[in-house]
């Protein structure tokens, strides 16, 4: 077998990459061969990165919290009435994706939503589904001791219109049990477009909410 790890020995190819391991057990001890092996298994990890997407969307799944239908349904209710109503890909896959994270993000899942599209959605997009929350409080938390006009603070927002027709049309309107929701496979394809590839942070542009940090 080849010992990639030698300086004078052929450049590995990926297929052998794909499956080595590094040597190293302290950072410090990592070497230009151990980069090449973790490149490399790095961008396979990447690459199955929308399945993986997939997989948190489905752990909605089960509990309805009271509500008439569960997170899955009402995500996948949020995507079709956006697609039915001529939304773009990308603004559909925020839909369908807006409430992931909810089971380990219970207090912050809007955060943690965007965090996971940021690279890859506009940044009109990303505060979208960051504030979602925050905009979808105006119909409720005004019955749970909150101010429901809290997202005025935002008022002049270049999202802030954007971000309320959010969950004027779709967020908000995705509670129905008889609404005919489209499947998840009907989105798969549209999912695995919009993460194909990062368009910002830091393999493309820098993003404008990192800016000044
Ligand atoms: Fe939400
Ligand atoms: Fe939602």
């Amino acid at each position: 077998m080849t010992d990639i790890r030698s300086p004078l020995a052929p450049a590995a190819n990926e297929a052998d990459l794909l499956t080595a391991t590094v040597a190293f057990r302290h950072m410090k001890d990592r070497t230009q061969a151990d980069s090449e092996i973790l490149r490399a298994r790095r961008a396979s990890y990447k690459r199955e990165l929308p399945r993986r997407v997939l997989a948190h969307l489905e752990l909605l799944k089960g509990d309805t919290e009271g509500y008439l239908v569960d997170r899955y349904e009402h995500s996948l209710q949020t995507a079709t009435r956006a697609y039915r109503d001529g939304r773009d890909e990308e603004y559909v896959v925020c839909a369908l994706l807006h409430d992931i994270g909810d089971t380990v993000a219970c207090f912050n899942h809007a955060d943690l939503a965007a965090a996971v599209l940021k690279p890859f959605v506009s940044p009109e997009n990303h505060w979208m589904v960051e504030k979602h929350n925050l905009f979808q409080g105006y119909y409720f938390f005004h019955f749970t001791g909150r101010d429901r006009h809290a997202r005025d603070i935002y008022r002049g927002h270049p999202g802030f219109e954007q971000t309320a027709e959010f969950c004027a049309l779709y967020d908000g309107a995705a509670f129905d049990p008889d609404y005919q929701s489209l499947p998840q496979s009907f989105f798969e394809p549209m999912v695995e477009r919009v993460f194909a590839r990062p368009v910002w942070g830091p393999n493309g542009r820098p993003h404008p909410a990192d800016q000044g940090r």
